[in-house]
């Protein structure tokens, strides 16, 4: 592989500027060409950059303009066209979260990358942030004990999408991270959410994650909430992290408080709970934009040929439990068993990015 990476990036909306900015940031990669459906999307970005070729049909963007690699941040109903596309002309793909709209469509994404020796990688971006590795690493040095739960609330008011519901929008991010955090994927799923603004597309959802040893995530996502919150608190047996993503420097907590059973009791009256209230403690953490260290590591994978810390094996797992979701949102909340749907089979030999960090090679 040549030293200099050539990037295109299809979609130039809300989050696409967001990829053009931090690859152009970054050491022997260029930004070749973007593409967008819209015009007017596309003059904005020359006035932004204009080094940079706009064109508006992508299969002119794959054959026309001699890139190495492409990035996908377009809803996601054209995530998996547009995939493929890159994948047949031979291109690095890196697809924004969530992969694609079903798991068979992930499936036959990820045979055919392999198939062409090609890196495939899903932007779940928390992966790459400082705050997230952080409070993995605390979790599995053992310091807040045995994970009771974990719950999550990614709220605030719009964007609206049309083609996904806010589960699919959002919960993303919050699946990712407790995937990553506890190392295991969910045995059931549950969720329950309305459509209040939009028919037929929930607005409001909670997805509750079951795992084993009695384990569980709860994850609230909506569009219709005054306040932005951004907030997970996992609850262990002998300490609490608050992780808050909009505290501007201090977005770790970890309080030094339990509940703790009393070990003998004969009567009721003696029955006391004893709860220990010890200090808290916010370490420092690192600030570094997210999204500069998800692109750094694409390039790295396409350099060196790593399997990358989000995969598209991740990306279909996280698909799968999208896809239980909305079978249970579909029947009142009943719960799913992932072990039950058709289409899951567990994923081989995946690293779960457990002691891996970005730019460390997972795979042997
Ligand atoms: N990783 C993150 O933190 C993060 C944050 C926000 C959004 N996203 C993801 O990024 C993706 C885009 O989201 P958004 O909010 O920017 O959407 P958006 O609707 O604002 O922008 C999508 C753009 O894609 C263009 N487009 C649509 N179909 C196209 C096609 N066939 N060819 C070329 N251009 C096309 C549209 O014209 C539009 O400008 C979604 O998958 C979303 O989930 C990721």
């Amino acid at each position: 592989m040549k030293e200099e990476i050539s990037v295109g990036i299809v979609g130039c909306g809300y989050w696409g500027p967001n990829l053009v900015r931090n690859f152009k940031s970054l050491a022997n990669c260029k930004v070749r060409a973007v593409c967008d459906a819209s015009e007017a999307r596309l003059q904005h970005m020359k006035t932004l950059y204009h080094d940079v070729k706009g064109v508006t049909d992508f299969n002119h963007l794959l054959n026309g303009v001699g890139v190495d690699a492409v990035a996908i941040a377009t809803p996601v109903k054209d995530h998996y066209p547009i995939a493929k596309a890159s994948l047949l002309a031979g291109k690095h793909t890196l697809i924004e979260k969530p992969m694609a709209s079903s798991s068979a469509e992930c499936e036959e994404l990820i045979e055919l990358a392999r198939s062409q020796g090609l890196v495939l990688m899903v932007g779940h971006t928390f992966l790459y942030s400082e705050p997230v590795r952080m409070v993995r690493e605390i979790v599995h040095r053992g310091d807040i004990g045995d994970i009771r739960y974990i719950n999550s609330q990614r709220l605030n008011l719009g964007l609206f999408q049309k083609d996904i519901n806010v589960a699919w929008d959002l919960a993303p991010h919050d699946i990712s991270i407790i995937l990553h955090i506890l190392g295991e994927l969910p045995e059931q799923v549950n969720c329950q959410g309305n459509a209040s603004i939009t028919e037929g597309i929930e607005d409001v959802t909670n997805m509750s994650l079951r795992f084993k040893n009695q384990r569980f995530a709860t994850i609230q996502s909506s569009w219709l909430e005054p306040r932005k919150v951004r907030q997970m608190t996992i609850v262990g047996t002998r300490r609490m992290i608050v992780y808050d993503d909009l505290e501007p420097r201090e977005k770790i907590r970890i309080y030094d408080v339990r509940v703790e059973r009393p070990p003998h009791y004969d009567t009721f009256a003696e029955f006391h709970y004893s709860y220990h209230y010890g200090d808290s403690y916010i370490p420092h953490v690192k600030q570094e934009e997210p999204l500069k260290a998800q692109c750094q590591h694409f390039l790295d994978c396409i350099r060196t040929g790593q399997r990358p810390l989000s995969s598209g094996d991740h990306g279909l797992e996280l698909v799968r439990i999208l896809e239980a979701s909305s079978k249970s949102l579909a029947s009142a909340g009943t719960p799913v068993n992932l072990s039950d749907l058709e289409a899951n089979r567990p994923v081989a030999n995946l690293d779960r990015g457990l002691g891996v960090k970005p730019g460390e090679r997972n795979i042997a």
